[in-house]
């Protein structure tokens, strides 16, 4: 039975509900224990002492070292900070203003890279990718030149699903001296995230992702990595981030990381054989309907779909009338519908990236949600095509 009335949550992607558990360590750190960790006295250490075990937690998790985690208010802050941090900090030193990243990457870097791009004269390569959205390393190397600084390339994409190669992207930058930033805001709780393994020297997450609150992110930032400070002021977060920090906010992400990591291997199981029941049933049932992203190679709670000459729009709103939450990656400009940019980097053509569908499971969902989905979809799809 799910947690919301009778109303299916299936939008796991977007955000999910804060865990009980992350809830109770986090209430004494709002007013009980409220120091200003850069105070000196006693109220100051208290609230110093809980953020710096916060951080341990996340080192832990992440197999790095304390020092090596920066506290921030979102998973875009964490981009924001580490593309913009590295391209200012190897500006300042004179050395290479290239860029290389993805079509498929979240706003938050695409934005990033543009307004570097058209702000500040760096110059950026978008590497392809392939019809299921998988980045070829080989085409990384080929793109890197001297003057390029960064990497960065989305470990699990938001729209698509598709998980990128990222050990062999890591081993190309490491060799070629290239710092290698990824944002892997959907991944805790899916896949394992040892940053060595990966060789990925800044790594961007969202607490709100995986069970924890809104407005807490990290940035992870391998040791020696130079980067200039975005947010400028105090010496809060070893200079990188200026701010009071939000302790209860980072309790919050640390106990839902935590828990995220010790509970993968069981949810993921329970998620990707739920997420192959909807695939296979939606495949089966709707006709003229198709898989985004890759078949295998993809987010364990995450199904993605485009449906021929249907509005992405109009299913979800069509879901919802039925109370099932779920998403279009589809962007609306201006009230008119766009074909996502991510399906036309794949190679969609225009009739099919409109509909496009998503949806993501989480810990809330059950078996019998799935099969209440696969009843509903195939009509609502099948009445939107008949009206238009
Ligand atoms: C891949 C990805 N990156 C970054 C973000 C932004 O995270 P936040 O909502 O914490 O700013 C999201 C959230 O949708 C995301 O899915």
């Amino acid at each position: 039975m799910s947690t919301y009335d009778d109303r299916i949550y299936l939008d796991h992607s977007a955000t999910t509900p804060v865990d009980p558990r992350v809830l109770r360590a986090m209430l004494p750190y709002w007013s009980d224990v409220f120091g200003n960790t850069e105070s000196s006295h006693s109220f100051g250490q208290e609230a110093a002492g809980a953020l710096e075990r916060a951080r341990q937690t996340i080192a832990d998790v992440l197999g790095c070292r304390l020092s090596e985690i920066v506290f921030t208010g979102s998973g875009t802050e964490a981009d924001n900070l580490a593309i913009r941090g590295t391209a200012w900090a190897a500006r300042s030193v004179g050395h290479g203003n290239h860029i290389i990243t993805t079509p498929i990457e979240h706003h938050a870097v695409s934005h990033t890279t543009d307004q570097l791009r058209d702000r500040f004269g760096f110059s950026v390569t978008r590497v392809p990718v392939d019809r299921h959205g998988l980045v070829d390393p080989q085409v990384i190397s080929e793109a890197i030149g001297p003057e390029t600084i960064l990497v960065s390339v989305v470990m699990g994409n938001n729209e698509i699903g598709t998980v990128q190669p990222m050990v062999q992207i890591g081993r190309i930058c490491r060799e070629r001296g290239v710092l290698f930033h990824t944002d892997a805001v959907q991944v805790p709780g899916r896949l394992p995230l040892k940053v060595d393994e990966m060789n990925v020297d800044l790594m961007a997450l969202s607490a709100h992702k995986f069970y924890g609150p809104k407005g807490s992110g990290l940035l992870y930032i391998r040791r020696d990595t130079r980067l200039e400070p975005v947010m400028t002021g105090g010496e809060h977060e070893r200079g990188h981030r200026a701010g009071t920090v939000n302790v209860a906010a980072a309790v919050g992400l640390a106990t839902a990381l935590r828990l995220a990591e010790d509970e993968r291997r069981d949810e993921s199981r329970r998620l990707r054989s739920m997420r192959d029941t909807l695939i296979e049933g939606i495949l089966e049932r709707v006709p003229e309907s198709r898989l985004t992203g890759h078949p295998k190679l993809r987010l364990t709670h995450h199904a993605s779909f485009a449906f021929l000459g249907v509005e992405g729009e109009s299913i979800v709103q069509g879901l919802d009338l039925k109370g099932i939450a779920a998403s279009s990656g589809a962007a609306c400009a201006e009230g008119e519908a766009e074909p996502s940019l991510v399906l036309k980097a794949m190679g969609l053509p225009a009739k099919w990236g409109l509909g496009s569908l998503r949806l993501t499971l989480g810990r809330s969902n059950t078996e019998d949600e799935v099969a209440r989905t696969l009843e509903v979809l195939p009509g609502i799809v099948d009445r939107i095509r008949t009206r238009t």
